[in-house]
């Protein structure tokens, strides 16, 4: 019996996929097909898949071709299938002509003839491309645009802009570049606001007037009631309104809050975060105009908050919030501290940018802490550290562009299927909003 063994990921299968899998079939009697994990692809930077591993295993499946199905889970397993499984046959499409020689060591390969005109990243991009507009007054939005080009399915039309002088040039040669809001929204699906927070209510809210999907960086709106307001403007026209904090999206920011969650310390008794960072004062320092400058609060308040939140969620009773203040601009803080007491576990946070700290992540548990070193909203790596110190463990995650592609992608899933897959929940936005409100009006300032 001749074994035939064949991989892919068999997103939204198509024609293509199913003539290659007739072809690797009809080179033997047996037909194994190992269909890549949602990991795997993540690792080697597919990042757009639609469709979860079961969902792409069942398509596979139901075209009847395979004799078995196994998932590819990590690099190198292929040599481990082939000899394991003693195949007499690997095949894949033309498109990998020469990547895969090396297995001539350990079986027959063979390259078939890639089917023209249809890839699933071509039907990824038709779905529905997104065509977004961009807003705001920062160097940030050249970031996030090269981040979107790791996407399918979303294009950068153009920009909303006050003042566009950090934009890099590839932006500033958009076709649709505006002061006025309205112009932009005329000609797109959605937008990524990365304004003042004292805009992004009155933008917010043009936006989803206007039937437009937002993505805003955090916080969304400096008062719970205006948040309440925006929210139910976007469920009546159907639209997502979603916080960036990019940290949310990062791989290791994200199972680091699994693993505390699934009790590897034991109870979380207390979550500790600083976020701190002097570049953006340095740069202001000559200038008396800061009118586009996020008070330490606003900008690293919302990233700070997060794991708090989302590790012992919103209820805290009592609260203190002491900041230092700037003496020229009253409503500048350069340095926050916030305590929060819950009835079994307490909290902190500090953010500056008049101040420098250990940007670090400390959360403590009854069994243990998670240590994740500085700057962990920009983190690959934390580690689970125990009494013993042989007991510890050490975990790395891959950032490719700092969590914010994953954002886009989770941003995009949300405007084509509705709010199903928000990293940051109603409740945390609210929480953050809320937080960002008393401290306007229920400070000490030190
Ligand atoms: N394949 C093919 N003809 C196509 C598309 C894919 O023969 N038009 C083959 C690939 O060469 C591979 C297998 O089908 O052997 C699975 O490919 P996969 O990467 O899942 O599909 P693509 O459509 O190429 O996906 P993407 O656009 O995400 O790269």
């Amino acid at each position: 019996m001749v074994k035939v063994i064949t991989y892919g990921t068999y997103d939204l299968l198509h024609y293509g996929h199913i003539r290659l899998l007739e072809r690797a079939k009809a080179l033997g009697d047996y037909l194994v097909v190992g269909v890549t994990a949602d990991g795997f692809d993540r690792a080697r930077g597919k990042i757009n898949v639609q469709q979860p591993l079961m969902e792409r295993i069942e398509a596979v499946r139901a075209t009847g071709i395979a004799d078995e199905i196994i998932v590819e889970e990590y690099e190198g397993q292929k040599i481990d299938d082939i000899r394991r499984l003693g195949i007499d046959i690997f095949t894949v499409g033309s498109d990998w002509k020469g990547h895969f020689d090396y297995l001539n060591e350990y079986c027959k390969v063979v390259y078939l003839d890639r089917t023209q005109g249809i890839s699933s990243s071509e039907i990824r991009s038709e779905k529905r491309e997104v065509r977004l507009g961009l807003v705001g007054e920062s160097k940030i939005l050249n970031k996030f645009a090269n981040e979107s080009k790791y996407v399918n399915g979303v294009k950068i039309v153009g920009y909303c802009s006050s003042d566009d002088s950090l934009l890099s040039d590839e932006l500033k040669a958009l076709p649709l570049r505006t002061t006025e809001l309205e112009m932009l929204l005329d000609s797109v699906d959605a937008v990524y606001i990365i304004s003042h927070p004292s805009k992004h209510y009155s933008q917010i809210k043009l936006a989803l007037e206007r039937g437009k999907h937002v993505l805003c960086e955090s916080p969304i709106a400096l008062t719970f009631q205006q948040y309440e307001e925006l929210k139910a403007l976007a469920q009546k026209n159907q639209c997502v309104l979603m916080d960036a904090i990019k940290t949310a999206y990062s791989t290791a920011y994200y199972r680091m809050l699994l693993l505390a969650k699934s009790g590897v310390i034991g109870d979380v008794v207390s979550v500790d975060a600083v976020c701190t960072s002097l570049s953006d004062l340095e740069a202001k320092k000559d200038s008396s105009d800061w009118t586009n400058t996020w008070n330490s609060i606003c900008a690293w308040g919302p990233t700070a908050m997060l794991p708090i939140f989302q590790l012992l969620g919103s209820n805290y009773t009592d609260k203190v919030i002491t900041a230092k203040m700037d003496k020229q601009h009253p409503d500048f803080d350069l340095f926050t501290k916030v305590s929060f007491i819950y009835p079994h576990a307490v909290a902190s946070l500090k953010v500056g940018q008049g101040v420098k700290s250990e940007g670090e992540l400390v959360i403590s548990g009854t069994n243990g802490y998670i240590y994740v070193p500085a700057p962990w909203w920009k983190t690959e790596y934390f580690e689970v550290r125990h009494e013993n110190p042989a007991d510890n463990k050490r975990y790395f995650y891959q950032l490719d562009g700092e969590g914010i592609r994953y954002e886009i992608v989770s941003f995009l899933r949300a405007t084509n299927e509705g709010q199903k897959y928000l990293y940051i929940s109603e409740e945390d936005t609210s929480a953050i909003i809320k937080l960002i409100e008393e401290f306007n009006s229920n400070r000490i300032s030190i």
